[in-house]
């Protein structure tokens, strides 16, 4: 296997030499690599930075390029794991080279975290995490992190893969990306919350081709009763944008108020804040001390969930705009518009075009059709 160096962050490792010419480099090397999550795995290192874990298991460690990051850029104590035999002789040299003491484990990641536990967990699987969520919260103490990018079963794409995988049904919607990180997030509170133990969001988004939850783990039978009261249901009209939420676990017949149609559940997923108070400003601040690689990006999508009011859903006003006939104004006149109703409104990372409003629909027609 031909070996070429990269740096990212303060990191060099070894990756295998890839295929640029094919659709999907990083799948043409035997081992993984991809350079597009280099803003997923900044992300993490603020954070960790924030968090302080005492230790942190990369579990599924491919070139081992995660968790020597976080050796290298956090100082915390670090276990890079992966069950591929060629996958850990790359992870060890690499560990090698950085000279620092990373632990490697060559293990089925359902069977580490069955057997161990660690302060901080970080799951990169390929596709869906579900398989391994189970373990993971038993062998988690303080803090959880996953990445998903089957966004199709996720977002409703491919419903019955969907259904299957996280026990909820999605719903092809505009609002699809955010619909998925709920239902992840909804299929990992109602995996943790057997074991009388909750969760609280620090810092969760969607972009691009993945969903990426980093998540507290809290402990009681009374913060697990607590995160299962944030678990729910949109009610979707198919006939028209309206919505609603709906809390609790039993579903609901409820009539769309515009068109008189039965409202379609979405769920069960979470309902609740997708990020702690405050945690943006914080991840502001570090990267303008860290400067990592991705941090033109990254301010902009701080930026973005900085502003981000906390529905449980958005609206594309372009689609808006397309039902109502219209051509769509620039979306800070249709803000300020909303705004000057009195309600609160917000722009939102999931889309370019997407609304967040506690305004009722016929308030967002009107700021979307209304004449200059
Ligand atoms: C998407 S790659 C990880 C990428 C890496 N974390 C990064 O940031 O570059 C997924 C890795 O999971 C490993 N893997 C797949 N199934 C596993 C399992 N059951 N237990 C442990 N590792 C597994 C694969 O061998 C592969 O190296
Ligand atoms: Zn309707």
């Amino acid at each position: 296997m031909e070996l070429v160096e990269i740096t990212e962050g303060k990191t060099t490792v070894l990756i295998p030499v890839q295929d640029d010419t094919t659709q999907f480099p990083p799948g043409s090397a035997p081992i993984f690599f991809n350079r597009r999550m280099e803003l997923n795995r900044d992300v993490t290192i603020l954070l960790l930075s924030i968090l302080q874990p005492s230790d942190y298991l990369d579990a599924m460690g491919a070139t081992g390029i995660r968790g020597i990051r976080v050796a290298t850029e956090c100082g915390i104590p670090v276990t890079i794991s992966d069950r591929e035999p060629s996958a850990i002789n790359l992870i060890r040299k690499n560990t090698e080279r950085s000279g620092l003491a990373i632990k490697v484990i060559e293990r089925d990641a359902n069977a580490l975290l069955s057997e161990q536990s660690f302060d901080a967990v970080d799951l990169d699987p390929f596709g869906t995490p579900a398989w391994v969520i189970d373990a993971a919260i038993r062998g988690t103490r303080r803090f959880l992190f996953v990445t998903a990018t089957d966004t199709a079963p996720l977002c409703g794409a491919h419903l019955k893969a969907g259904i299957r995988r996280y026990g909820a049904e999605p719903m092809n919607t505009e609002y699809h990306s955010e619909v998925g990180l709920r239902i992840l997030l909804g299929f990992v509170v109602r995996e943790t919350v057997k074991y009388d133990r909750g969760i609280e969001p620090v810092f969760c988004y969607a972009r691009e081709h993945f969903t990426r939850l980093h998540l507290r783990i809290l402990r009681g039978a009374k913060a697990a009763d607590e995160t299962l009261s944030h678990i729910g249901f949109i009610h979707q009209c198919k006939k028209c944008p309206y919505r609603e939420e709906q809390a609790g676990l039993h579903t609901v017949s409820i009539t769309c108020p515009l068109c008189g149609e039965p409202l379609h559940p979405i769920g069960p997923l979470w309902l609740g804040s997708i990020q702690r108070d405050g945690i943006t400003k914080e991840l502001k601040t570090l990267a303008d001390t860290h400067e990592p690689g991705s941090k033109k990006d990254l301010l902009k999508l701080l930026d973005a969930c900085e502003e981000e009011l906390p529905t449980s859903s958005f609206y594309d006003y372009h689609v808006l705009a397309k039902r109502l006939g219209c051509s769509p104004p620039a979306i800070s006149v249709v803000l300020e518009r909303i705004r000057a109703g009195g309600y609160a409104v917000s722009r939102t990372h999931f889309s370019g075009y997407g609304i967040k409003t506690d305004a009722p629909l016929e308030i967002v027609f009107d700021a979307i059709s209304a004449q200059q």
